[in-house]
């Protein structure tokens, strides 16, 4: 990521204490007098000569002192400072000598000759260090997010949150430009229906009420649809209390977009644009119009919703081909009226044994009932059951000398995910996702429901305020699983961005939704009255998106896990380790909000 020149070298930061940050040194300011402010990065005591590397915000520049520019008092408190120690330093700035500029480094082709010196925030020796020596490598992330305030020293995450502060600002002017109006909604709110567990607040003025914390802004935003503020967005602080991953957090950020009298279309154009906007801020230019694909066929194509383009790796259907099998789970899959699919793995003969194996682990835990292998060598096919397929097998992948072929005979509720999980770490093993790729793909056309196996309810694939797409709206009646929604998801390298849809503001077709959802009137009344009460007090036709803030800022800024770009983040347990949260509080708190704690589980830090 090439991050535009910081903002910050130097007027703006310079104040009574300071004449310049740090990181703004050049040979132009040789001969000034400067007066510096920041912490000690590095420290060399050459005897007789002390150097030490001053950091701040702007970057690092060296400090010299020596018996020919410093008094003794300042070259023997130079030599003790601590690393990570605040100090102020008046000096001279000076070329170096050629042989020791370092090309590496914006300030090193100067020194600053300092005069004098005042430790003002003297440091303790640090639980690790911010500046390590090349080649060392990060102390664990626990020891890290327990010591925040220094690892938040490290210029990876200075980089970080100075790139999401620039994806902020962009957004705000790219959407201020269009129309947009950055309005705030509560925090203590109502339960938002986006489909995770919601974090309660309880009432102290009100014994036994709960406030909940907002999943997303989502009612909210239709309410100014609704009251006429046309076009909305906010950087909205969201909660979730869900199972967390690597791009899940408890607590995270949304660019969230609403807008009235638009189409999907124009929503999605204005969407595209914004995310082409962000992309460049990161240095990367997206392309100018992302595909379209319709949930079913990335369904078929890729076996998810959330396809990456990077690599081909396309699934095929082999069903027709497979109904001469001789192995009993196929032969009972297609009876069923399951399917076959499987996909062409280019140079995939090479993958061991214990390779494939692995890959079945995958499927299986995915629930397929097993993952058929098949190679074509030069020797010909092989594989663990490749003699009890049928003919043709190969040939229906058309697998060459050299690949691979992977089958999964069920249900594609099942086969789906399973195809997917293999054909991602198939791709992952062979390095067959390139480095560099930027493949954003919309997927639209989601189905409006998904059916319970078990119990056979429905649930909202987005949330039950998205609208039904109208070419569907009779299959409401007949059958609402296969009715399509007008809701589509912003997809980068694999990864959903953003998400949203055109929502419903037919109040008749919302109570409709509401009972096929299994909501019953009263209820809909207790939990989206206030809702359904605007919707039948004149509601333009509107839609909107929102993007996870985080996600991008990760993806943009190279970085493995959300942590890495929110200042104060949680850990996959949901825990606060910096600050310790969440922590019991005394009896006496509990008492006044009238709660009482029924039982505690054991720590799980
Ligand atoms: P959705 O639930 O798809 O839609 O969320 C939108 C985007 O928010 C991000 N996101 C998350 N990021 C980090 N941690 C999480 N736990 C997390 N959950 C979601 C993702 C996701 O694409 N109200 C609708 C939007 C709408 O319809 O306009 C909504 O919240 O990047």
């Amino acid at each position: 990521m090439t991050l535009s020149a910081p903002d910050i070298t130097h007027s703006p930061l310079a104040t009574s204490l300071r004449t310049h940050p740090c990181g703004s040194l050049r040979l132009t300011h040789v001969g000034e007098t400067v007066r510096l402010g920041g912490w000690v990065h590095r420290s060399r005591d050459l005897g007789g000569l002390v150097f030490l590397d001053l950091r701040d915000r702007a970057g690092v520049v060296q400090l010299a002192f020596g018996p020919d520019w410093s008094d003794a008092a300042t070259l023997a408190a130079a030599a003790a400072v601590g690393v990570e120690s605040v100090i102020l330093v008046e000096g001279t700035v000076v070329a170096r000598a050629e042989a020791q500029c370092n090309a590496d480094m914006p300030t090193g082709e100067i020194d600053v000759q300092v005069t004098s010196l005042r430790v003002v925030g003297p440091a303790n020796t640090p639980a690790f260090p911010v500046a390590p020596a090349k080649g060392d490598k990060l102390p664990a992330e626990e020891l890290r997010l327990r010591h925040r305030y220094l690892d938040l020293r490290r210029g990876e995450l200075q980089r970080n949150l100075v790139l999401r502060h620039h994806l902020m600002q962009a957004t705000r002017r790219f959407l201020d430009a269009r129309g947009f109006l950055e309005l705030e909604t509560p925090i203590l709110t109502k339960p938002t229906p986006e489909g995770a567990r919601d974090y309660l607040v309880p009432s102290r003025v009100h014994p036994g009420e709960f406030y909940a914390l907002p999943q997303s802004p989502q009612i909210y935003k239709q309410l100014f649809m609704c009251a006429g503020y046309d076009r909305y967005f906010q950087i909205a602080r969201c909660f979730r209390d869900e199972d967390l991953r690597a791009d899940r957090q408890p607590e995270f950020t949304q660019i969230d977009i609403e807008a009235s009298f638009i189409s999907r279309d124009d929503i999605l154009a204005i969407a595209e644009s914004l995310v082409r906007d962000l992309w460049s801020v990161g240095g990367i230019e997206a392309p100018a119009e992302f595909p379209r694909m319709q949930y079913a066929e990335a369904m078929e194509r890729y076996g998810c919703d959330r396809p990456d383009l990077r690599y081909g790796l396309e699934l095929h259907d082999v069903t027709a081909v497979f109904g001469a099998s001789e192995l009993s789970f196929v032969k009972a899959a297609i009876e069923r009226g399951e399917r076959v699919r499987g996909l062409r793995v280019p140079g995939g003969a090479v993958m061991s044994r214990k390779q494939t194996d692995e890959l079945e682990q995958l499927a299986k835990g995915a629930g397929a009932s097993g993952l058929i292998v098949l190679k074509r060598t030069a020797e010909g096919l092989d594989g663990k059951v490749a003699k009890f397929l049928p003919d043709g097998a190969a040939e229906a992948l058309g697998l060459a000398v050299g690949e691979l072929g992977l089958y999964v005979a069920g249900p594609d509720r099942i086969a789906s995910p399973a195809l997917d999980r293999v054909r991602q770490a198939v791709a992952q093993r062979l390095d067959l996702v390139p480095a560099d790729g930027h493949e954003f793909v919309v997927v639209t056309d989601f189905p409006m429901f998904d059916r319970d196996p078990d119990t056979g309810a429905l649930a909202a694939v987005h949330h039950p305020f998205t609208a039904p797409h109208p070419d569907d709206l009779a299959l409401l009646d007949t059958a609402p699983e296969r009715a399509r929604a007008l809701a589509y998801d912003v997809v980068y390298n694999g990864l959903e961005l953003g998400g949203g849809s055109i929502r419903i503001s037919d109040p008749a077709l919302q109570a409709r939704i509401f009972g096929l959802l299994g909501i019953d009137e009263a209820t809909a009344q207790a939990r989206f009255g206030f809702l359904l009460e605007a919707l039948r007090s004149g509601a333009p036709p509107h839609g909107g998106i929102a993007f996870g803030l985080d996600r991008i800022a990760m993806l943009l800024a190279g970085a493995g896990s959300l942590r890495d770009v929110i200042a104060f983040p949680k850990t996959t347990a949901a825990r606060a380790l910096f600050e310790g949260a969440p922590s019991p509080v005394p009896p006496d708190d509990l008492r006044e909000l009238s709660l009482r704690v029924a039982s505690r589980s054991g720590g799980d830090a």
